[in-house]
């Protein structure tokens, strides 16, 4: 009995990691998003992003779209303080002529955010014009 655990135990262990292995002989072609330049070669820098000066709304493309941040992005969002809120929090969005903070985002009347939606940038991002474009935009096609 235990001889025949042992051999099962063999058995399965020799199959999963032949499982590991997957199609065995198929290349992996991974293409840099640095183009085919060689590792050693200084490739020129991007362009920088050029984000509105004074954006405003950004048409959305589908229902339930976490909109575009027509702006720039790189307000601070540490633990101890979020600056997206200075402009979009409740009390402060009318003044500063910007959209307060979905529905969706608050726990009560007052726009108290909750915690799933603390890091705004995980889910909106801003739009920038950028003259060279890494990656292609393949949405839609
Ligand atoms: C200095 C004020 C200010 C700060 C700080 C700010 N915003 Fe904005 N934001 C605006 C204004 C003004 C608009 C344009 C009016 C509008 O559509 O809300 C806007 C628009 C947006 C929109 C588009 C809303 C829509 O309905 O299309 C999103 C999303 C957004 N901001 C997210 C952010 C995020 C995320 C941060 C932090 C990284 C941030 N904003 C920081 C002022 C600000
Ligand atoms: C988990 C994803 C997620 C996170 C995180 C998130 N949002 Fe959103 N946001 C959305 C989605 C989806 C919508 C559109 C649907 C809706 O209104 O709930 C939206 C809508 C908005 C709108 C437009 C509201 C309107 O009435 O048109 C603003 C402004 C906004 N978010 C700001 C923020 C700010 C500021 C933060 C950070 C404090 C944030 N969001 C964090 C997903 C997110």
């Amino acid at each position: 009995m235990k001889k025949l655990l042992t051999l099962a135990a063999i058995l399965f262990a020799i199959s999963g990691c032949s499982g590991q292995q997957g199609a065995i002989g198929e290349p992996v072609n991974v293409k840099s998003l640095a183009g085919d330049s060689k590792i050693t070669d200084v490739r020129p820098a991007d362009a920088m992003p050029v984000y509105p000066a004074k954006g405003s709304a950004i048409e959305r493309n589908f229902a339930e779209q976490p909109p575009l941040i027509p702006h720039k992005d790189d307000y601070k969002i540490t633990k101890d303080k979020n600056s997206c809120l200075s402009c979009h929090s409740w009390d402060k969005a009318p003044r500063m002529k910007a959209t307060p903070l979905a529905k969706s985002h608050v726990i009560d009347d007052k726009g108290t955010l909750n915690g799933h939606n603390y890091f705004c940038t995980q889910c909106h991002v801003a739009q920038a014009e950028n003259k060279t474009p890494i990656v292609e935009n393949q949405y839609g096609k």
